[in-house]
């Protein structure tokens, strides 16, 4: 697999970490702040029913910290989400993620949202802002998005960006030991020309008389 560290490299980099807004959401630089209710939302079962496990205080700002040195190295990465008043409800953004798989190297699309933010659409807008910047400013040709196969509300929102599935791509996460009940994974995929010609679809839309 080529060096995902070099793939990076050959991204656009920005010098301040980007800031996008949408109607009710924002992405943006993390703050002091936000390590508690972060830490508050990797501790709770449901919020992390798809990951091998709940993180404890320390592996939440180690996690942190990791985001946080991503974002100022690149300018882009998993932002702090905000709603309209400026309260932290979680991460959603961009990533370049390091395992091996038959569809890498890749810039993946993810979220984790603090549960009293669920089914709001946050994580649908916030997402599709992230969409924009990588198709936009990052000039991507792809973006992919994977989850473990039973995650039904992130796969719901890889679906309403029109993101697409192909069974073939399905693959087991190497970070999972074998028979792990999490490890057989979904692959959605979009393309640059996809994604404009919806957003195009989308101005037309709002823009109508
Ligand atoms: C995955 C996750 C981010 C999805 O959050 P969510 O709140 O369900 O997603 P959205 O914010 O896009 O909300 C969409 C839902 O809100 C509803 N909704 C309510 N008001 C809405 C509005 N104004 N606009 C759009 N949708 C709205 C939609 O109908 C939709 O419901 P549906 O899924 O039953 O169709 C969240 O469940 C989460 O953080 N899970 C834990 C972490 C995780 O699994 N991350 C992914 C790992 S790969």
């Amino acid at each position: 697999m080529p060096d995902p560290d070099v793939f990076e490299q050959s991204l656009a980099h920005a010098r301040e970490v980007a800031r996008l807004r949408g109607p009710r959401v924002s992405l943006g630089p993390w703050q002091p702040d936000d390590r508690p209710l972060f830490a508050a939302l990797n501790a709770d079962p449901e919020t992390m029913r798809w990951f091998p496990s709940v993180l404890d205080r320390q592996q939440s700002d180690a996690l942190a910290d990791t985001i946080e040195a991503a974002l100022a190295r690149r300018g882009w990465g998993w932002w702090a989400a905000r709603q309209e008043d400026g309260e932290f409800i979680g991460f959603v953004g961009l990533n370049v993620p390091r395992f091996e798989a038959p569809f890498m190297p890749a810039v993946e699309i993810g979220w984790r949202l603090a549960r009293a933010h669920w089914n709001r659409g946050y994580a649908s807008e916030a997402a599709a802002l992230a969409l924009d910047y990588a198709f936009g400013t990052l000039a991507l040709a792809e973006v992919v998005a994977f989850t473990t196969v039973d995650n039904l509300r992130s796969r719901r929102v890889m679906e309403r960006l029109h993101m697409r599935h192909d069974p073939a791509d399905d693959f087991d996460h190497p970070a999972l030991a074998d028979g792990h009940p999490l490890r057989r994974h979904v692959l959605y995929r979009i393309g640059r020309a996809d994604h404009f010609n919806l957003f195009n679809e989308r101005t037309r839309r709002r823009d109508a008389p």
